[in-house]
């Protein structure tokens, strides 16, 4: 992990038709040129390649993640895309995230199988756990503390119980730390400006260009 910190992470989950995910991009561009740290987005996987072409072409400073990668390596797995699919168009992977998790079932097991893939493919792992116990998989350097109370509910944890727990993961591991849970433009400092936390994972927040704008301004 190398890009500069903090890391300023926009999940964009099933949302945006390609024409709203350009526009965002449109916004968002120009702005990550002066941020001192590390804008990442995570579109849906359609959209990975144009997203990728529109970055580089325009010269942004962000980097792309995706939202996940299958737990298969190649093959016959209809509907599937496999971490080297994907490996030369994003640096990033989330892994874990809550919601798939929950709606997709997905166990400690099947989250090491999938980091497994992302390394082997040479992406950097941003994985995310709900507390602070939860199995961590090899490979993994990005851990992003997503309490399942605070997710898409508007009800963030504490700066100080968050804080506390990137402390805790920081004991186990070398980790960046990441927060993540109702993150706003007016609570994004909050969690950043000790220097524990190294980042936030934004989801409906950072749906709106100007809000996400305003978080990264924030975090710098
Ligand atoms: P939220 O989502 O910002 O809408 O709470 C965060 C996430 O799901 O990573």
């Amino acid at each position: 992990m190398n890009d500069p910190l903090p890391l300023v992470i926009a999940n964009l989950k099933a949302n945006k038709t390609w024409d709203q995910m350009s526009a965002w991009l449109n916004i968002i561009g120009p702005k990550a040129e002066s941020f001192a740290g590390t804008v990442i987005v995570c579109p849906t996987a359609a959209f990975l390649a144009a997203t990728f072409q529109k970055i580089n072409s325009a010269g942004w400073q962000i980097k792309l993640s995706a939202q996940d990668i299958s737990q298969f390596e190649q093959g016959a797995y209809t509907g599937e895309v496999a971490a080297s699919q994907i490996a030369d168009l994003c640096r990033y992977v989330i892994i874990g995230h809550s919601e798939r998790r929950q709606n997709f079932n997905e166990d400690d097991n099947l989250l090491a199988q999938k980091a497994q893939n992302a390394k082997k493919a040479g992406l950097e792992i941003i994985f995310c756990i709900q507390n602070p116990e939860a199995k961590i998989p090899e490979g993994v350097n990005i851990v992003a503390y997503e309490p399942i109370f605070a997710i898409g509910t508007g009800h963030p944890d504490t700066p100080e119980n968050a804080q506390t727990i990137g402390e805790r993961l920081k004991a186990k591991g070398p980790y960046t730390v990441l927060y993540g849970g109702s993150v706003s433009p007016q609570n994004t400092k909050s969690f950043i400006k000790q220097g524990i936390l190294d980042g936030v994972l934004i989801g409906a927040n950072s749906l709106d260009p100007q809000k996400f704008i305003q978080i990264i301004k924030t975090a710098s």
